[in-house]
């Protein structure tokens, strides 16, 4: 049907058919008519690209008219699409039309929080051409590894077993091989991230390894995903570091499922406190730099991008007060045979043989105490 539109500016209206009909009817739309004009190619290509980014995982908010026009829009790239992908699409819009009615509206950049915006223009402008070349490599890897010296899931065990038919959001993918490498192990995965750039690279990668899995260009501290609609949320240096956890760990706690679990790499506090301010001079030593006490919010000179580190207590207090249990706490050690050594040069892999430059919290959000009685 795309096709039949020659011209950018060739109007396209359908006639629906049953089966599209009764998709709608299952969210909740019902029809005056069966005759929707869809508009222009280029309002179609627009209309399924913020679907894909936004309506179909916010679905609810969507009027009438706007509803069926997006999951008309659907339902034709449903051609394009694998099976899978679609029928994910349309399960997705189906249960948060049916769970609630809820306007979850995209963030504009004017509402974005200061340390945000700031971070979009950091990550847009310096970092993101830096993450092209790693993140094709990390793509191009088929195993789940954490961190800057890649240690294996296998070792670790971070993640749950199995992670097949999960839903999993990723808060902060950048160039998203995370939710690759979970995505191909069968789970169904969105990948959030404040940088376009970094998407444009996910994007591109998904595309070079024929995998698709929905990437919506947004703040993890405030996604506009529903409410306990994942089973995973993962971070490897995304929000874990660069979003504030006063924010990001109760909204990662609304959107999972009670039992859901959250898994997030940063930094180790000792390599907080000891690594030196600026990039030049060097790597972390055995020098205490700066208080424990406090630590939250890190304006490091030489960086205009904001990063946000908690001390262990505050971590803890921070995710049982949002919901969570905490299940583990991982301290990566440097391994004795280094084969990959990602990141900045500033840890020295004999320094993090001896102190955690990185660290793992693992938690589960729990059950509500109504719940738990009845079970
Ligand atoms: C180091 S990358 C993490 C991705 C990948 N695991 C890696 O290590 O390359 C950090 C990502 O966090 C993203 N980010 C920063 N603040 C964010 C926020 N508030 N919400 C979502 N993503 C954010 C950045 O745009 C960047 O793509």
């Amino acid at each position: 049907m795309l096709r039949s539109l020659r011209e950018p500016g060739d109007r396209l209206t359908v006639q629906l058919a049953d089966t599209c009909c009764r998709r709608l009817a299952e969210v909740g739309v019902e029809l005056d008519t069966r005759t929707v004009e869809l508009g222009t190619r280029s309002a179609l290509a627009d209309g399924f690209t913020r679907c894909l980014d936004h309506c179909c995982l916010t679905g609810p908010h969507l009027t009438r008219p706007a509803a069926c026009r997006v999951l008309v829009i659907c339902t034709i790239t449903m051609k394009w699409l694998s099976e899978n992908r679609a029928t994910a699409l349309l399960r997705r819009l189906a249960r948060s039309a049916s769970s609630r009615r809820r306007y979850y509206p995209p963030v504009t950049e004017a509402e974005l929080p200061e340390h945000v915006a700031r971070n979009r223009v950091y990550w847009d402008e310096v970092n993101a051409p830096l993450y092209t070349a790693p993140g094709a490599r990390a793509w191009a890897r088929q195993e789940i590894t954490w961190g800057i010296f890649g240690i294996p899931e296998d070792e670790l065990h971070a993640l749950p077993a199995d992670v097949a038919g999960m839903d999993v959001v990723e808060l902060g993918c950048g160039t998203a091989y995370f939710g690759a490498w979970l995505a191909r192990r069968g789970a169904r995965v969105i990948g959030i991230d404040n940088s376009a750039e970094q998407l444009k690279t996910a994007r591109r990668l998904q595309d070079e390894h024929d995998l698709d899995f929905p990437l919506i260009h947004g703040n993890a501290e405030d996604t506009g995903l529903p409410d306990a609609s994942f089973d995973l949320a993962v971070s490897e240096y995304g929000a874990a570091i660069w979003a504030d956890p006063y924010r990001w760990i109760p909204e990662a706690a609304r959107i999972l499922r009670p039992g859901g679990e959250l898994v997030f790499l940063g930094n180790g506090t000792f390599w907080v406190l000891t690594v030196p301010e600026t990039d030049d001079e060097g790597p972390a030593t055995d020098r205490l730099l700066r208080p424990y006490f406090g630590m939250h919010r890190f304006d490091w000179a030489g960086q205009s991008g904001v990063e946000f580190h908690l001390g262990y207590g505050d971590w803890i207090r921070l995710l049982r007060a949002s919901g969570f249990e905490v299940l583990d706490l991982l301290e990566i050690r440097a391994p004795d045979d280094l084969s990959e050594l990602r990141g900045d040069g500033l840890v020295d892999p004999d320094w993090a043989r001896k102190w955690p430059a990185e660290q793992i919290w693992r938690a589960r959000k729990m059950k509500s105490k109504r719940k738990r009685r009845r079970a």
